[in-house]
């Protein structure tokens, strides 16, 4: 049974208005939420309420129509009062309750220290297993990096961990661009400053562009070579998943619930349909007496204990359950390494005593892609950054050349000449106040005026080529995904083009039939640092286990933000034929199970954070999907 908050927000999404937390808010804090949002729609419809995907419903409409019924709104402070003095055992909570009861406590919080520490194994070979607080607190260094990340009790909601999720939600702020006030700017950087720290943020100071042009670019429109002719070729175009007009999030904890549990649902559907998960147990339906344990189940948090086995917390939507990975099981206990916190997977375990101990994990998988003949070519590229400094325009100039059959060998412009679409998967400019003092290192200061710089470098290429755009972590549209579209009022003259088409991050659109998966890969960063094994350099292994995963970020509330939505929108639903990301400035390739794995590059210079790292951006180098098969043209130099 849906809760009643979820049911406004079902209402709203029905007909496509967004609310604004503030509005949500107030509208759930009446009497009668339900019928007040009704009278509501029929207002906003009335009045040919005009949708953008990024404005909400401003709590200014809702006020005006509370007055105009003559109703009054409750105390919203007792509510918070509320929220503040409650918690809640899982994510899995139960949601059928009404509108009071969804911060409700849980008391029976059966996972925390305290109640480990009875926890022992009942098997006298392990003895010395004993999963009590002062177990934890003698971990090995070199296990340190595990026990981290699984620190943060992410889905125990305490209200901190709720109050920094709101946060890790802003919405992207127009108001501060360059001739923002110092406070405008320093409160953006408050916003998102528990974000700041991935990868691509810290990466601040460039050092190789000669820092002669700081003057902001001033943008003709009337100068565009834009294509307003309408292209002459067949497309077979169709966007598959997005989900711009889909954000009904208001960041409340029943929202969370409702996501998480959305998640576990469509990831289980997935497991159970392998062979060995079929008959899958929840865990509260455990018999005290079954020995064989199968479960799918969420990874909860990850312990390594004293004498070097580890423990994992999972939990599926009735209870939780503590499984043991046996370090003398080798094989095993490498793939448990590999376990990301929020992963949903498939568990064969053996109980004994009071403990389960792990015989097998399941992950949903993808099947092979069957091969298909590819009649066209396709253009992969992301990270472009219009805007910066460090941006590498004469590079990209020659790569939209090329695309005009005006740059390159015979044979290369015979591949550009079969070019059809055009993907930029995020990051087309650098936007502004993304970072601290990011402004220092723009060449052009304003967020429309980097768009209009866009349209025109875009605008020069043929109109026959589809591009399609989605936005990335630097572009304007909200920090948390997944992303709305990059919005018309900031990208007016690139929406004038006759060829570009605006969809949300991630998105999936087919093109002629071929199936891509597109995804700025802000989720990269997560994996690479948290999770031993990955990096950013080798991001297509990273790229295999979120297709093994099926979850394109799986881990919720560290240097990723992701918004709590109705429905999980992160989840790969369908298996691709094309998975392009970027973000990570590095190009990797490679075909796993049929899929083409693509990350696709920069046309930005190595920065500074890159150098004391060693990472290596590829620079101007354009991946092609030329007729099914993976080529790689570099317009670094003339
Ligand atoms: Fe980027
Ligand atoms: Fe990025």
């Amino acid at each position: 049974m849906i809760c009643m908050t979820t049911e406004v927000l079902f209402k709203f999404a029905k007909k496509d208005i967004n609310l604004s937390p503030e509005a949500y808010k107030k509208i759930i804090s009446l009497d009668n939420p339900l019928d007040f949002s009704s009278s509501l729609i029929v207002k906003l419809k009335s009045q040919e309420f005009s949708k953008d995907d990024l404005i909400s419903l401003d709590e200014n409409v809702v006020d005006d129509f509370i007055v105009t019924l003559g109703l009054s709104t409750h105390e919203l402070d007792n509510k918070k009062n509320q929220i503040a003095s409650k918690n809640q055992s899982t994510l899995f909570s139960d949601d059928n309750r009404n509108d009071d009861d969804i911060v409700s406590v849980d008391e029976d919080i059966t996972l925390n220290g305290t109640d480990n520490k009875g926890l022992t194994l009942n098997d006298s070979d392990d003895k010395g297993l004993n999963l009590n607080d002062s177990d934890d607190k003698v971990l090995n260094a070199d296990t340190a990096e595990i026990t981290t990340t699984s620190d943060v009790k992410v889905k125990n909601l305490d209200t901190e961990n709720v109050a920094n999720r709101i946060a890790t939600e802003p919405i992207f702020n127009p108001s501060i661009d360059a001739n923002s006030t110092t406070d405008d700017i320093e409160n953006k950087d408050k916003v998102d400053a528990n974000v700041l720290d991935s990868f691509e943020e810290t990466q601040s100071k460039p050092i190789s562009k000669i820092v002669q042009d700081k003057v902001p670019k001033v943008i003709d429109a009337s100068k565009f070579k834009r294509n307003l002719n309408p292209p002459t070729v067949e497309y077979d175009f169709e966007i598959l998943q997005d989900t711009s007009k889909k954000s009904y999030t208001s960041g409340e904890i029943g929202n969370l619930i409702t996501y998480f549990k959305n998640r576990y649902e469509k990831l289980s559907n997935i497991l159970s349909k392998r062979p060995e998960l079929r008959a899958y147990q929840k865990i509260r339906d455990l018999d005290e007496k079954a020995t064989d344990l199968t479960l799918i189940v969420m990874v909860s948090e990850i312990r390594n204990t004293k004498n070097g086995h580890r423990i994992v917390i999972f939990e599926d939507d009735t209870d939780e359950i503590a499984v043991l990975f046996h370090k003398d099981n080798h094989e095993l206990f490498r793939a448990s390494e590999k376990l990301i916190k929020d992963e949903t997977v498939g568990i064969l375990a053996e109980r004994k005593g009071e403990l389960a101990i792990a015989n097998r994990i399941i992950q949903p998988g993808i099947p092979r892609v069957p091969k298909k003949d590819m009649n066209f070519s396709a253009v992969f590229t992301s990270d472009i950054h219009i805007g910066s400094l460090t941006f590498l325009e004469d590079a990209f100039v020659r790569f939209t050349k090329w695309l005009n059959g005006d740059f390159g060998s015979e044979e290369q412009k015979e591949i550009a000449n079969d070019v059809k679409y055009m993907v930029v998967g995020g990051d087309i400019v650098d936007g502004i106040g993304v970072y601290p003092n990011q402004d220092a290192e723009l060449a052009i200061k304003d967020i429309s005026d980097q768009y209009d710089e866009a349209a025109r470098l875009l605008g020069d290429i043929r109109s026959d080529i589809k591009i399609i755009i989605t936005p990335g972590n630097h572009d304007a549209s909200r920090v948390a995904e997944p992303q709305p579209a990059v919005p018309e009022k900031y990208a007016k003259h690139l929406y004038e083009l006759n060829n570009t088409e605006f969809i949300s991050n991630p998105g999936v659109v087919s093109l002629d039939g071929w199936n891509t998966l597109i995804y700025h890969g802000r989720g990269f960063d997560d994996i690479a640092i948290g999770v031993k094994g990955f990096s950013h350099e080798h991001n297509d292994v990273i790229m295999e286990e979120l297709l093994n995963m099926r979850h394109l970020a799986p881990i919720y509330g560290e240097r990723t933000p992701l918004a709590s939505e109705l429905e999980d929108y992160l989840v790969i639903d369908n298996v691709p034929d094309i998975f392009h990301t970027g973000h990570v400035h590095i190009n990797t390739y490679r075909n796993y199970n049929g899929v083409h794995m693509i990350n696709s590059g920069t046309f930005q210079t190595q920065t500074e954070f890159q150098k004391i790292h060693n990472i290596v951006p590829t620079c101007a180098n354009v991946p092609v999907l030329h007729r099914g098969t993976y080529k790689q043209l570099n317009f670094l130099s003339k």
